[in-house]
């Protein structure tokens, strides 16, 4: 047993990318899955695809950045599958095109990355503590960025906001934990998702050659320090936030 099979795992924006993938591996583990993100199409076919091996799962196409319609998911998830026991906050991203300076910063980027990246992970996780408190159990992952540490230049709001999932887990995880509640962070450095695919070869080329492990991360590497966050192997864990970046930057 890994502390995953027969568990109900949500994870946020998982039609792509590293939610696609942090997905099919607790669908992989025995977990029973929902995938929502904005793109329902995208959700509906993950959820479809990561329930071929036998577990059950539900695709909803939902903005985890708006109150309702996650209040409104989290009700079906619960009707459906049962009461959420594993809950990946993965939604998020950087301003890509608007990326600026601060000194030219246009100050509408920031609060849309704020609701994404910090907001979307407050309001997911507070649609599941109750219950996980109630049933002295629960696995809270929250996944922030290397930008976080190592402030990343031209992407000043992305980095305060991913600082700011740190900032979140480390409290909510002191809140939590006599509850048998574990709230931990995985910081991913650049992945190869569908952003980074967009680069110029030699961009990304060069990008891998300065990472110490000489490559950059793959999906599935995200999804492994996940899973660890997710199943029994991490019980006396919390708090933490584990860089999953080929050494590119250390803690
Ligand atoms: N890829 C990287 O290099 C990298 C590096 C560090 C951190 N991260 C973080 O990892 C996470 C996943 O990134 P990715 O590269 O897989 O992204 P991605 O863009 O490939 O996938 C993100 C998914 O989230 C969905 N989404 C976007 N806004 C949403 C919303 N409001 N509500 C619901 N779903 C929404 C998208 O439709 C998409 O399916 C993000 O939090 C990102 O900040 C990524």
């Amino acid at each position: 047993m890994n502390g995953i099979t027969g568990r109900v795992a949500v994870v946020t924006g998982s039609g792509n990318g590293i939610g696609q993938s942090c997905a099919a591996r607790l669908a992989a583990d025995g977990a029973s899955v929902a995938v929502i993100d904005l793109d329902t199409e995208a959700a509906r076919a993950v959820a479809a695809d990561i329930g071929k091996g036998g577990v059950k799962t539900l695709g909803l196409g939902v903005d985890c950045t708006s109150r309702t319609a996650i209040e409104n998911a989290f009700e079906e998830i619960v009707a459906t599958l049962g009461p959420v026991d594993i809950l990946v906050n993965n939604v998020g991203q950087s301003a890509r095109g608007r990326m600026s300076d601060f000194a030219d910063a246009d100050m509408d980027v920031l609060d849309f990355i704020l609701d994404v990246n910090l907001k979307s992970c407050v309001l997911c996780s507070r649609q599941v503590v109750g219950s996980m408190k109630e049933r002295q159990y629960g696995k809270i992952v929250n996944i922030t960025s290397e930008s976080a540490v190592n402030g990343s230049l031209k992407t000043w709001e992305y980095s305060a906001a991913k600082a700011g999932v740190i900032g979140f887990t480390r409290s909510i995880a002191r809140e939590l934990a006599p509850f048998g509640i574990t709230v931990n962070a995985v910081g991913p450095g650049a992945t190869r998702t569908r952003a980074i695919d967009q680069l110029p070869v030699e961009l990304i080329e060069r990008i891998s050659k300065g990472i110490p492990a000489g490559r950059m991360g793959l999906p599935k590497d995200i999804a492994n320090a996940v899973a660890f966050f997710s199943g029994d192997q991490s019980d006396y864990v919390t708090g933490q936030t584990l860089l999953v970046n080929g050494g590119n930057w250390m803690l």
